[in-house]
């Protein structure tokens, strides 16, 4: 089947798309977006995280049929214009950055999206709110407290803007 759908701002659409394939495999290999992660593809990690119709979810456990007509948000879509020429990283993405919240990675697209869902609803979000808005999200390298102070730092900003 076609599924057509909004992607960072962008009509897309795919063809031939299986009936059970996720959302994630739809953005991955058929739209070129790679930034959300396929690490267990069960729910269990919090990798694959994007927001569809605004609200974070976890790409691996959406059809890809059910973001027809509907609006996806992925990692690449929180910077504004393209990094890749200079245009700015959005806050959060930044804020990991600077605190080095990264190692391998693999968990960082997951964890940026939901760090930027919580910011923008939560101003000046406690320790805890952080913690449970991350609890989705594993990381394996990282120990999360460069995790917990990228989020906080990411607050700061965006609460100082
Ligand atoms: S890849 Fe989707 S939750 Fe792990
Ligand atoms: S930085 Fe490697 S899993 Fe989080």
């Amino acid at each position: 089947m076609r599924v057509r759908l909004t992607v960072n701002g962008e009509q897309r659409h795919a063809d031939d798309v299986w009936e059970g394939e996720s959302l994630l495999f739809l953005l991955r290999e058929r739209l070129g977006l790679p930034g959300s992660k396929n690490a267990c593809e069960q729910g269990e990690c919090g990798s694959c995280t994007v927001y569809l119709d605004g609200l974070p979810v976890c790409a691996c456990l959406v059809a890809a049929g059910q973001a027809q007509d509907r609006e996806v948000r992925t990692v690449e879509g929180l910077a504004t214009g393209d990094p890749a020429r200079g245009d700015r990283l959005d806050p959060v993405q930044e804020a990991f950055l600077a605190a080095g919240a990264v190692q391998c990675g693999f968990c960082t697209p997951g964890l940026v999206v939901a760090a930027h869902d919580l910011v923008e609803r939560v101003p000046h979000p406690t320790d805890r709110e952080i913690r449970e808005a991350l609890a989705g999200n594993l990381c394996r390298c990282t120990g999360y407290e460069a995790i917990l102070a990228a989020v906080r730092l990411a607050a700061r900003w965006k609460a100082g803007r």
